[in-house]
């Protein structure tokens, strides 16, 4: 019987090591050449998003412009396409994971648009383009974001799979986007800390609850939606916090390297509203190396996988080594 993981010789696990980009040191990378499997993934999400918003000229027609303005306003789908990857380590059959990524895609794009309102962080600018209040007024974007939340959640309610599988993602991505360790709970204590000195265990739970909690539910819905036994879940669940508490170490450093016009959204204002960050409290470069430490220690979960989660892999190197 095939023995599973399978041995890989110590030649290529030392090849493998030296292609891993999160392994060289030196100066700042060059941007990652991504492969076509992320634009395969792009367009398919795309599609699915189309299907599952409700048509511009649907009754009120204000509301749908604003929803689909936002969601199609350029964003990389990074969550989708982690739970289509994450679904891929157990079938080849991945459309059903198309259901919870973009139910995910949504309730991103409602705290992307909830951020922005002039209560929260005050922003103008996002995805190169003016925030959604900018554009349509306040009330209309907090209805918007209102608006996706709710589809985010009739779309798992749609997901062909089975109902215990379907209550299964509920839990999952509800708990990742609610209060407790989870997203709108981070987003409070973020706001909290503006202005305050806080040490990195404030500043751990802000990163893992406001942004790495909706990433690790990207990838468990995706294992879960695949049908995957519940120690596999529980692997893909500690590599998404850890990948995606890097994802926020990273997003915190290029609000600090980058410009407002390669990030789409306005740069520096984390310093300039003295906001909880890894380079504020760590510095750039002790930042950077948390970043790639993080990373590494996701992606070592991966290893029982071998060859199935490569793509899995590649995602994760691209969200630590991405300048936008
Ligand atoms: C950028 O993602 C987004 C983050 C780094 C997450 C920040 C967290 C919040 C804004 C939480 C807000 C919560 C509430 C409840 C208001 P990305 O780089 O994937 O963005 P993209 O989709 O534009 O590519
Ligand atoms: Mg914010």
């Amino acid at each position: 019987m095939e023995k599973w993981p399978p041995s890989r010789s110590k030649a290529k696990a030392k090849a493998n090591h030296e292609r891993n980009p999160l392994m060289q040191t030196g100066p700042s990378p060059t941007p990652m050449k991504l492969p076509s499997f992320f634009e395969e993934d792009r367009l398919a999400v795309d599609a699915q998003l189309q299907t599952l918003l409700p048509a511009e000229s649907a009754q009120p027609p204000s509301i749908h412009t604003a929803m689909r303005y936002s969601v199609f306003a350029g964003g990389k789908r990074i969550r989708p396409m982690l739970c289509l990857e994450a679904a891929r380590i157990f079938t080849p059959d991945v459309a059903p994971a198309l259901y919870p990524g973009c139910a995910i895609e949504f309730i991103h794009t409602y705290s992307l648009i909830h951020d922005d309102l002039p209560a929260l962080d005050n922003d103008d600018l996002r995805r190169g383009k003016p925030t959604c209040h900018k554009k349509y007024g306040e009330a209309t974007a907090i209805l918007a974001g209102d608006a996706l939340l709710t589809l985010a959640f009739e779309t798992i309610a749609a997901t062909p799979v089975s109902a215990d599988l379907r209550v299964a993602m509920v839990t999952e991505i509800s708990t990742a986007a609610g209060t407790v360790n989870g997203m709108v709970g981070g987003q409070v204590a973020d706001l909290e800390a503006e202005g305050r000195a806080v040490g990195p265990e404030t500043l751990e739970y802000i990163h893992r609850s406001k942004t790495a909690a909706l990433i690790r539910a990207s990838i468990a819905a995706g294992a879960l939606c695949a049908g995957a036994p519940a120690d596999d879940v529980a692997r893909l669940r500690r590599f998404g916090e850890t990948i995606g508490w890097a994802f926020q170490v990273t997003d915190d450093i290029l609000d600090v390297t980058e410009s407002s016009a390669a990030l789409g959204k306005t740069a520096g204002k984390d310093i300039a509203q003295q906001k909880a960050t890894y380079p504020a409290v760590f510095g750039l470069e002790r930042s950077q190396q948390i970043a790639k430490e993080l990373a590494g220690k996701a992606i070592a979960e991966l290893a029982p996988y071998d060859e199935r989660a490569s793509r899995l892999r590649t995602i994760a190197e691209f969200l630590v080594l991405r300048r936008t």
